[in-house]
């Protein structure tokens, strides 16, 4: 049998607990080439709350009575494709369920790094990771020197992009909510300043007070008033890349508030959204840099894990309260042997 997290019921803004279900349900034989992954690792990320949203995302609405779509990572242990063998590791979208019956392009990484724990290729060495690594790479460019600006800056995406900056030689400032994940981002992620969004009364004038020259690069996880008041202060020819619009509470009515396109335009900024999920491709070029970090000691990471499957329900709803400390995870009992 297999257990399984269904969704019940649409939310409408944040999803919690009561907008799913706990079932089990026989596992079906593998068509002709597909695999069986038991998972390990269940992912929880902020990208849920679009994809079971009525609003148009980048990809398809979970619907009612579907598993859960998440990244998962775990071990094929049978398989039907020639391409894989029982034993090899995989991180892929393979849902909120203990095993998941694929097709191979539902997987997104081979895992051939043993070196690291295998949680995390869904978080530093996983989507979070790769997110940070092409947001900030590809779509910044940043250059020694410059000053970068992260939000959500303690968070699995920003506390990785954060170390990267610095390992790049900028001047790295982050802002994050409260006095203990400001902490962690100078005693544990190296950052020059940090701005706690919640408790500063004046958000624009502390960036400017932080920022003197201008902020060069702005790597977005927010949207909202963390970005009206960063890019007040951008510099010529700034980079904004949007990774993620944490603060955006209900898509309809859509937010109104104060426009920065002249800042924009005086500045000729450029600004770039974009989906880790694109990158497919070279995703391993991204893994084999940020595991030399890791393995080097100048990338630090922080995982939360809830242990079991009845944990995952109520679990999305942490990263909007900003409980979660660092990247996290639902662990199964596939992960104990
Ligand atoms: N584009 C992509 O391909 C891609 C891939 C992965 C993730 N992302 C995006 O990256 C961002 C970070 O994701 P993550 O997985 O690393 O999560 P995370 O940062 O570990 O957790 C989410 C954090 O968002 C912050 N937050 C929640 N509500 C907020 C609000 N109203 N205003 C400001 N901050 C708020 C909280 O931090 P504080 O406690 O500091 O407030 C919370 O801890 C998300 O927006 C996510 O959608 C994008």
């Amino acid at each position: 049998m297999n257990r399984r997290v269904i969704l019940k019921g649409r939310p409408q803004g944040i999803p919690l607990a009561e907008h799913f279900e706990l079932d089990s349900a026989p596992l079906r034989a593998l068509d002709d080439g597909q695999i069986l992954v038991r998972n390990h690792y269940l992912s929880v990320d902020p990208a849920m709350r679009g994809w079971l949203s009525d609003a148009q995302s980048y990809g398809a609405r979970i619907e009612v009575g579907d598993v859960m779509r998440a990244f998962a990572v775990g071990e094929i242990v049978e398989s039907r494709n020639e391409s894989f063998v029982p034993g090899e590791r995989v991180m892929g979208l393979f849902g909120w369920q203990e095993y998941a019956c694929v097709d191979p392009q539902s997987v997104l990484l081979r895992i051939d790094e043993h070196d690291f724990p295998i949680s995390l290729s869904l978080g530093v060495l996983g989507l979070n990771g790769i997110a940070a690594y092409f947001g900030l790479m590809d779509a910044c460019a940043p250059k020694a020197g410059e000053t970068v600006v992260v939000s959500t800056a303690a968070g699995a995406v920003g506390s990785c992009v954060g170390q990267m900056a610095r390992n790049l030689g900028c001047r790295v400032i982050g802002i994050a909510g409260g006095p203990e994940k400001c902490k962690l981002c100078i005693d544990e992620f190296g950052y020059d300043d940090v701005l706690d969004y919640k408790h500063e009364p004046d958000l624009a004038s502390a960036i400017a007070r932080a920022c003197p020259d201008g902020v060069d690069v702005y790597f977005d996880n927010t949207a909202g008033p963390i970005s009206d008041a960063v890019i007040r202060h951008i510099s010529a020819g700034a980079r904004i890349a949007i990774c993620g619009t944490a603060s955006i509470s209900s898509w309809d009515p859509w937010p109104t508030g104060p426009r920065y396109e002249r800042h924009l335009l005086v500045k000729r900024a450029t600004v770039r959204g974009f989906i880790a999920l694109d990158y497919v491709d070279r995703y391993p070029e991204a893994v084999a840099r940020l595991g030399r970090w890791i393995k080097e000691g100048r990338l630090r990471y922080r995982e939360e894990i809830l242990e079991g499957i009845e944990q995952a329900p109520s679990a999305i709803s942490r990263l909007y309260t900003g409980e979660n400390q660092g990247k996290l995870l639902i662990r199964l009992p596939a992960s104990r042997g």
